[in-house]
């Protein structure tokens, strides 16, 4: 990393710590009468701007990528650049933290039972959650912002073509509804991926897209209200776009999990960034319907040369 991305993100570590000082100062200066509950509320929204920063500072540290894919003599080839792999663990840790705490805030008052631990527990470790989506969510837009790589989606012109990608890869029982419901051709011949497989284009990054702007908008909303007086009507839809969002996020990390690990040289790419060159090739070349690209009715994806990953 050059100098002027080490400074990026020197003031970034600057600028949060110095917040988190003074929020923290703030809050245990005793001179504010908040019961825990809303002394962590205003923490939270009180952080949320650093946060926000800190992973701006990140992702635009982390430059544009080197040019051609890196192989190693032993057959490896680098799939993921480490910064997209610590992010995607980051991502990770933020859910862990957030979901279950996020469940148990809606579903504990519904069926009306408590835990035996304090809620205000449950709300800052959602909070902490919170926030480590956010610097995420962040950091990766701040890299894509400078980065020219969108491998993860299709092409211009070719969303059906990768939908009916992904569809084919599900069960017959499943994938029969979806294509007549969507009138997607799924016997049309498709060429293999070079880099991603259609589930990932077509489907899981779009899903994760959409899923990630409404929780962290709707979040944004709510936290906002104890800086801001937010009208009760936009509460009510941020707090109800909030849950679902929240529970299209528990299905997608399941469908996630389902493709994922059955898949295991994708986990040794996200754990390691380097993977075995045949065996991706291998799973990319077991897509269904795929044919050789010369009799495709597609145009190839984009070349596995791209290195900003
Ligand atoms: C719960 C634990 C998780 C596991 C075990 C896991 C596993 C994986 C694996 C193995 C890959 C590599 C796929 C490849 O090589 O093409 C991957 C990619 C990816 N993961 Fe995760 N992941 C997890 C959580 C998450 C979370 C919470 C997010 C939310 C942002 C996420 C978003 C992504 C995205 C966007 C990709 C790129 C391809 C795609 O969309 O499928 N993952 N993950």
């Amino acid at each position: 990393m050059g100098a002027v991305r080490w400074l990026i993100v020197l003031v970034g570590v600057a600028l949060a710590g110095l917040g988190a000082v003074a929020i923290f100062g703030q809050a245990t200066s005793g001179t504010q009468p908040w019961d825990p509950e809303l002394s962590d509320n205003f923490i939270f929204v009180k952080s949320i701007p650093f946060v926000l920063g800190l992973g701006v500072a990140v992702g635009l540290a982390r430059g544009r990528g080197a040019g051609a894919q890196r192989r190693r003599a032993d057959g490896r080839v680098e799939r993921f650049r480490i910064g997209t792999v610590v992010g995607h663990w980051i991502m990770t840790i933020g859910f862990l933290l957030a979901l279950p705490t996020g469940m148990w805030q809606y579903l504990g008052g519904i069926l009306d039972v408590r835990a035996p631990i304090d809620l205000f527990l449950f709300y800052r470790v959602h909070y902490v959650g919170g926030a480590v989506v956010l610097f995420g969510v962040a950091s990766f837009l701040a890299y894509w912002s400078i980065n020219a790589d969108r491998s993860l989606l299709p092409p211009r012109g070719q969303w059906r073509a990768h939908l009916a990608g992904a569809t084919a890869e599900l069960p017959p029982r499943l994938s029969g509804p979806i294509a007549r419901l969507f009138r997607l051709d799924l016997a049309a011949r498709r060429p293999t991926p070079d880099r991603f497989t259609y589930y990932e284009t077509g489907f899981s990054f779009p899903v994760w897209t959409i899923a990630l702007a409404l929780i962290t908008v709707t979040g944004l909303i709510k936290a906002m209200r104890y800086v801001y007086p937010i009208p009760g009507g936009i509460l009510y839809w941020a707090s109800t776009f909030h849950v679902a969002s929240m529970v299209l996020i528990v299905l997608k990390v399941l469908d996630h999990l389902r493709y994922t690990l059955p898949r295991w040289p994708m986990m040794v790419a996200i754990a390691k960034g380097w993977v075995n060159e045949g065996s991706i090739r291998s799973l990319l070349a077991a897509e269904p319907t795929a044919a050789p690209a010369a009799d495709a009715d597609v145009a190839r994806a984009p070349a596995m040369s791209g290195s900003d990953r």
